[in-house]
């Protein structure tokens, strides 16, 4: 068996039509802040693609780019006045901030209202007890939403996430539990690996090691999902946690990368921004 290739790019393109739709009828433009600090090629990229998102779905956008060397107490400064800004929904930090740099202090200091990440204590607390209304981390949120695309029922499945970062890992195990899943969190000091993952109707890879899922693995028509962003020396090219070309011969379904899980984080980043900008009026 095949697997079934799970379109990330195709889902995300549904929903962000529905931003854009949305937004078109607004009286003034949803606006979404977003805060870069230093030299990272990665983030600049994801960044860009930010912009030029939010400004084809007829969202305004600021983008701050800070060098390097950026005073903490600098970063906190603008996050203030962004946060005091009647114009600005939305903040996002790119993240990882320069290692001078307290990332939860600044964080923390984003009102929670435009809090489009969903990481403040705030937002945190409410997605672990599973009230509404709270923003719900990018990442995780789009893997629920890609994962309801293809299996309309969750319940009762067996999913192993791989990997614990507070960006995907944590919160995804948590939006899992709701969706009525028994979840396996697993991570760098999980004892046999494999043993967890042959357990799985679901196993999802967050970690950024390539080849970490092989297809020894994977149980038959189990669904995968591979959030890693691997950068492949001396070439443009990125690819997965997992080792897609052998996986999907025995997986049900599997996302690419890219094209699986990226376009649907964005996606969601404008769905939280819509979001900040309809409960701010
Ligand atoms: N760095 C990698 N992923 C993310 C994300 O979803 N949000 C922010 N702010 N930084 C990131």
């Amino acid at each position: 068996m095949t697997a079934t290739i799970m379109d990330g790019r195709a889902l995300a393109k549904k929903l962000t039509d529905d931003v854009k739709t949305s937004a078109s009828k607004l009286s003034t433009k949803p606006c979404l802040a977003v805060v870069l600090v230093g030299d990272d090629p990665a983030s600049h990229i994801y960044v860009k693609n930010k912009k030029k998102t939010a400004e084809e779905l007829g969202m305004e956008s600021k983008t701050y780019i800070l060098p390097e060397s950026t005073k903490e107490e600098d970063v906190a400064f603008l996050i203030d006045d962004l946060n005091k800004d009647g114009n600005v929904n939305g903040i996002l930090v790119q993240l990882p901030l320069p290692a001078h740099i307290n990332e939860q202090k600044i964080v923390q200091s984003i009102s929670p209202d435009k809090d489009v990440d969903g990481f403040t204590y705030t937002n945190v607390a409410k997605l672990v007890l599973n009230e509404e209304k709270g923003f719900i981390p990018c990442t995780p949120q789009g893997i629920i939403l890609l994962l309801k695309e293809y299996k309309n029922d969750l319940t009762g499945l067996n999913v192993c996430v791989v990997g614990r970062s507070n960006i995907v890992g944590r919160p995804l195990s948590v939006l899992l539990l709701q969706e009525d899943c028994s979840v396996d969190a697993c991570h760098s000091k999980t004892v046999d690996l494999k043993s967890h993952c042959l357990n799985a109707d679901i196993v999802i890879a967050c970690v950024g090691k390539k080849d970490l899922i092989t297809a020894d693995m994977v149980k038959d028509g189990a669904i995968v999902i591979d959030i890693g962003i691997n950068r492949l020396e001396g070439s443009k090219k990125i690819c997965g946690d997992v080792s897609f070309d052998t996986v999907k011969e025995t997986a049900g379904y599997i996302t690419p990368v890219p094209g699986g899980v990226g376009p649907m984080t964005i996606a969601c980043l404008m769905k939280n921004t819509l979001t900040a900008y309809i409960n701010q009026q």
